[in-house]
């Protein structure tokens, strides 16, 4: 990166790059008056053919170019959760470090670009899955696939979209510093410092006794401790099982479309709107059809899953200075699971923070006011 650009003004960005959606947090602070926020599904499709009914322009704005480096052929991705009808895996190893992962960091950064006028330079802290960023074996960190997630993210600049061609520099961001941290800790670190980074009363909390985070993702329910004296994750005890929402999702559609005697399974819109709203069809309306008591079930069924995944964890020393549910499965499930913890264990302090979609992206974003200029 050229010396002029190093100094350029530059925005710090909190990068939770999830298997089902990616969240940013830009902040506030100096650099832009309100937060920004944005969450986008980590929808993507392989090349932009095969999609009718949109205009060049609408086309332009849904595709993504990653230049290959090292003599590697260019990649073209179509991300957008409306259009995408052959959605890439993201539960691959190399997601976290792929063109993939950029081309939909990038989509997600566009959607915000109004407000990042002026600023084409990135500090980033984005995330890995806990069980990754330290090695099972020596619970030391994951030095190889740490630094390739970081020198992705350093290229950023290769992700471009051709509808922001007329764009000084054709649009590009550039990525001057980089970290990655483990997910879940952002979570808990948003929790120990304010805005302006002063240690709040959970960190006394923390510092005390240690706390143990419950991260419900799409793919993943991801268990991390934070140790006592250091308020910093434990790199041993960490756990994750393939127990997110998508799965639970899945058990809604195959109820559902066996209650309704269907042939071909129900789409994913309609599984939003059950979520939303319980129902199938139009809520209270003669061809609409309550699920609530059949959704209530299957929530309490992927709770006891859950629960009894993460029960051990809830006997450790950490959780004595409370269990932190967050994570977008927060929101479905977050007060079924705190009323379970509750039932079973007495002496446990159960948090649901305000923030629990976006509490990673913001500790990261916190994470980076501490780490860079
Ligand atoms: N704003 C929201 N309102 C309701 N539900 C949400 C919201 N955001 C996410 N969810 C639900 O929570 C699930 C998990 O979302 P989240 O963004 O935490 O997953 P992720 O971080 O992409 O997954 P993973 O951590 O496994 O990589 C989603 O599949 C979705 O069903
Ligand atoms: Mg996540």
């Amino acid at each position: 990166m050229s010396e002029q650009l190093d100094n350029s003004p530059a925005i710090k960005v909190g990068v939770d790059d999830g298997h089902d959606g990616i969240k940013l947090w830009f902040g506030s602070a100096n650099a832009i008056s309100e937060p920004v926020k944005v969450q986008i599904k980590s929808n993507a499709q392989k090349g932009n053919g095969g999609i009718v009914d949109v205009s060049e322009r609408e086309l332009n704005q849904m595709t993504v170019i990653v230049e290959g480096q090292n003599g590697e052929e260019d990649e073209v991705f179509l991300v957008n959760a409306n259009h995408v009808t052959n959605r890439i895996d993201t539960r691959t190893p190399d997601y976290p470090y792929n063109n993939l992962n950029l081309a939909l960091i990038m989509q997600a950064i566009r959607e915000q670009r109004s407000v990042l006028d002026g600023f084409n330079r990135l500090q980033i802290v984005a995330g890995l899955p806990a069980n990754q960023y330290y090695t099972k074996l020596t619970s030391s960190k994951n030095d190889e696939l740490i630094d390739k997630k970081v020198n992705n993210l350093k290229s950023i600049n290769r992700a471009y979209s051709p509808a922001d061609a007329q764009l000084e520099d054709g649009g590009r961001f550039y990525a001057s510093d980089v970290a990655v941290m483990p997910e879940g800790y952002g979570i808990a670190f948003n929790l120990m410092f304010d805005d302006d980074l002063n240690k709040t009363e959970y960190y006394e909390d923390f510092y005390d006794h240690g706390c143990v985070i419950v991260d419900i993702g799409g793919r993943t329910v991801d268990v991390i401790k934070v140790s006592r004296r250091t308020c910093k994750p434990k790199g041993s005890d960490l756990m994750s099982f393939d127990q997110g929402i998508l799965y639970m999702r899945e058990a809604v559609a195959t109820a559902v479309t066996e209650r309704l005697n269907r042939q071909k399974t129900i789409d994913d819109f309609s599984v939003d709107n059950i979520l939303k709203s319980g129902w199938f069809g139009k809520v209270g309306s003669k061809g609409g059809v309550d699920l609530n008591d059949m959704l209530d079930k299957i929530k309490d069924d992927h709770v006891e899953v859950i629960y009894q995944s993460i029960k051990s964890a809830l006997e450790s020393d950490e959780a004595m200075g409370g269990v932190i549910i967050s994570g977008g499965g927060a929101v479905l499930l977050g007060d079924k699971l705190k009323a379970k913890i509750e039932d079973h264990d007495d002496n446990c302090e159960v948090i649901i923070p305000d923030e629990v979609v976006f509490g990673n992206a913001k500790g990261f974003w916190k994470l980076a006011w501490a780490k860079f200029q």
